[in-house]
């Protein structure tokens, strides 16, 4: 699938264990405590239940950024969404979001949620545009640093633009 975001033209496809270098990069650059090697291989080889997707340049093949979901039945769940730091605010991570929703509106997914920290301005931000809403707290549910986290919701039929 190939998509325009801002200036930059990418492209998303299914992770693989080649692209774990640069992923676990982007990985740490992005988050206290970040996962290990060993979870995002879980993840790429968890062909029935999760969806680990990459945003590449479609010109040098660079990983710009990932996102990965898990679909449970007709529900789908976020795990995880990160943009290398150099490629933010060129909405890369809004047209992962807009892809994958894309995609799971025709397989019929009804709900949709994920977590964040309740200080992540830029992810609930994001969430917010998309037309997720807040539909729960998790008391301090994170650490380093201990903080809540916000639990989002999208329910298909709610407007999207
Ligand atoms: C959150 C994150 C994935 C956003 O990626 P991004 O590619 O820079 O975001 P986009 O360019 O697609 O932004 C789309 C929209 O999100 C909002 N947004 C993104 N970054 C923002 C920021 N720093 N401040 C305020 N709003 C922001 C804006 O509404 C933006 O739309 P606009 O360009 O019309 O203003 C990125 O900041 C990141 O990797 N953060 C570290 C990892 C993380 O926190 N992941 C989320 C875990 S729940």
């Amino acid at each position: 699938m190939e998509t325009s975001a801002g200036s930059k033209n990418i492209r998303l496809r299914r992770m693989s264990l080649r692209d774990l270098p640069e992923v676990l990069k982007i990985e740490r650059l992005s988050f206290s405590n970040p996962w290990l090697s060993s979870t995002f291989e879980g993840e790429i080889q968890n062909i029935g239940l999760s969806n680990p997707i990459v945003a590449t340049d479609e010109t040098t093949d660079r990983i710009l950024g990932y996102l990965i979901y898990w679909i449970i039945r007709d529900e789908v769940q976020i795990n995880n969404i990160a943009v290398h730091p150099d490629y933010r605010r060129r909405r890369i991570a809004e047209d992962m979001l807009r892809g994958m929703l894309d995609i799971l509106e025709e397989q019929g997914i009804q709900f949709i949620s994920l977590e964040v920290r309740a200080g992540n301005i830029a992810a609930r931000t994001l969430y917010d545009k998309l037309g997720f809403k807040p539909i729960g707290l998790r008391k301090e549910y994170y650490s380093n640093p201990a903080e809540d986290a916000v639990v989002m919701g999208l329910t298909f039929g709610a407007v999207r633009t």
